[in-house]
Order: structure tokens, then sequence, then C-alpha cells
């Protein structure tokens, strides 16, 4: 068992369940391939937390970190520069089977998909993901991509296509009155607060804060398609890997665990990987007090057969 304290990162993100992730993803003493190293696919490097952890252990081999956010990839090159083994790339990890072809001398040891935002992400206004300051209602990961961001989703949505990402991306049972409200009303949003005020004009003061939750989910999920690249992701990640290595998923909702186990499921019904853990583990209680926006992760992994 692998126990180090992790140091938290306040500025960027907090790493979640590193120790968990580094004793299913890093198997030391395994020698897959005795002519080839070990390469390891960060597909959500964030602040680079899991990355340097994964780095700080293994012996030889590569670590290949990727974010669709410049920022991410920014920060990270400079924090992990040290380390001559670290290739970091801004894509979609959905594409990270044309990142592997790169390193045709590596076999995929390990991809880990730590899901989500960042903490930098959520708590800078001008991204637009968050409900407790004023800012442009972006919410794109990827900000030099010309997809739509919430604003237009917000403008330009019919309303059931309000309702429909409003119920399925954020299972908020106002999802109808809500989109309504905002239908009705959407000419006067621009900002994130403007939705936040008209939001809270159709919920009771008790739900409030759930339901902008739920809300703003709803919209980041749409935003970036998430739920649709993290079923790319795991599949494509599932074929690249060579038997005996791992795949590590770490989620935040109900929504993307549930993607997970049921493409867990799919590929060990087929014989094509051996999950590795029945339940989803959770952050234990002194992680949750010391880092409490782990409080809702679940970690699953499975090995390639
Ligand atoms: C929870 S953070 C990862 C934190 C990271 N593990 C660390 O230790 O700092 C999730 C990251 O995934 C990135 N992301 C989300 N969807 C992505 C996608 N489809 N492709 C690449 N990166 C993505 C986000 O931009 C964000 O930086």
């Amino acid at each position: 068992m692998i126990r180090e304290q992790t140091k938290p990162n306040i500025e960027f993100h907090t790493p979640v369940m590193v120790h968990e992730v580094l004793n299913y993803l890093v198997i030391t003493n395994s020698v897959k391939k005795l002519d080839q190293e070990p390469m390891y696919i960060d597909a959500t490097l964030g602040g680079g937390g899991h990355s340097k952890a994964i780095l700080d252990i293994i012996k030889k081999g590569i670590v290949i970190g990727l974010d669709c956010d410049s920022d991410a990839i920014d920060y990270a090159k400079t924090r992990l520069s040290k380390y001559s083994n670290l290739h970091l790339y801004q894509m979609n990890y959905t594409e990270l089977d044309k990142v592997a072809k790169e390193f045709p001398d590596y076999y995929l040891d390990g991809v880990l998909f730590d899901l989500g935002v960042s903490y930098y992400q959520i708590s800078t206004p001008a991204r637009g993901f968050t409900y407790n300051a004023d800012g442009p209602l972006d919410m794109r990961f990827n900000q030099s991509m010309p997809q739509a961001r919430a604003l237009e989703i917000v403008r330009h949505s019919s309303l059931p296509e309000l309702k429909k990402i409003f119920f399925e991306y954020g299972e908020e049972r106002y999802a109808n009155k809500i989109a309504q409200h905002i239908f009705n009303h959407r000419q006067q949003i621009n900002t994130t607060l403007d939705l936040v005020r008209i939001i809270c004009e159709k919920t009771p003061s008790h739900q409030q804060t759930k339901t902008l939750s739920r809300i703003f989910q709803a919209l980041r999920i749409a935003v970036n398609h998430e739920l649709e690249n993290i079923k790319i992701g795991l599949e494509r990640s599932i074929q690249l890997l060579v038997k005996g290595a791992r795949i590590v998923v770490i989620s935040y909702h109900s929504l993307e665990d549930r993607i997970t186990k049921q493409t867990f499921r799919h590929y060990a019904q087929e014989n094509i990987i051996k999950v590795l853990t029945k339940k989803p583990l959770r952050p234990t209680l002194a992680e949750i007090t010391i880092n409490p926006s782990a409080r809702s992760a679940l970690l699953r992994a499975a090995e390639k057969i």
C-alpha cells in the first residue's frame, strides 16, 4: 500500500484518491513486454497532481498528459518541467489513440480518467462554471473550440431541448418549470448571475443551492458533450491497453459513474476486461476532511485480459 500525504495544491487542483489510483494503475513489478517500456495516459491532466504521483513512482517509461483546457496544459508544463518523460498535449481524450500511436516504442500500461472540472475552472468566474460569482456564461473546457457556449444553449435551444438538458444531465425535478421560465426570459440572460436570478425566481429557497448546482452541471455537460466523450474515451482506452494493463476512472456524479459501470460491464461480459472494483471505492474520511471536494468521488478500475 502506497501512503504519502497529498499536499493540497490550492491554486489549481488537489488530486483525489491518489493512493488508490496508484495502487490500481501502476503495478510496479509487472513486466508486460520485455523489449518495450510502459506508457501511462493521464486523460484528464488538470493541475497534473495525478501525473506527478505516477511520474514519482514509475521506474521507467513515460506519462502522457491530456487536457482540452490550455490553462491546465500551461500550468502543468511549468509545474512538472523537471520530468523529461512527461509529454503534454492539449487535446480531447477521445483522441487518445492518435497520441498513443506517436509512441510506438511503448506499450499502454494504464489510463486514468479523473472526470469533471478542476478547482481552478470552478473557482475562476471568467470561465463561467460557477454560480457563486458573476462571469460570462461560457463553460467550455476548450476555449479555442467554436462550440456553443452555455449562453448560446440558454438563448437558442428550443423549450423541449432545455427541458431535456436539465432533466437528463441535471436530474433536476423542477426541470420543466425552470426551463419554461428561462425560455420566457432568455433575452435578459447574459451572465452567470443573470441565470442564477432567473432560476431562483422559480425555486423554493431551501432547494436553491442544489438546483443551481444541477442546472449548472447540466449546462456544462451539454456544452462539452461530456457523456458522449466519456463513453468514447473509455472504449478507445480499453482497445489500446495491453494484456494485464489497467484503466482507472474517478467519477463525481451518478451519470458519469453509470457510463463507467455500464461500459466496464459490457467489456467484462465480452471477456475483454476484468472489473477490479465490485463496488466503486470512495475517499477516506481523512481525505474528505482535508479536501471536501473529494466527497463525491467514486473510483472504478478494470484490467485488460
Ligand atoms: C477533475 S480535473 C482533473 C484533475 C487532475 N487529475 C489533477 O490531479 O489535477 C478534470 C480535467 O479534465 C479536463 N477534461 C474534461 N473533459 C475532457 C476531455 N474530453 N478531454 C480532455 N480533458 C478533459 C478538464 O479540463 C479538467 O482539467
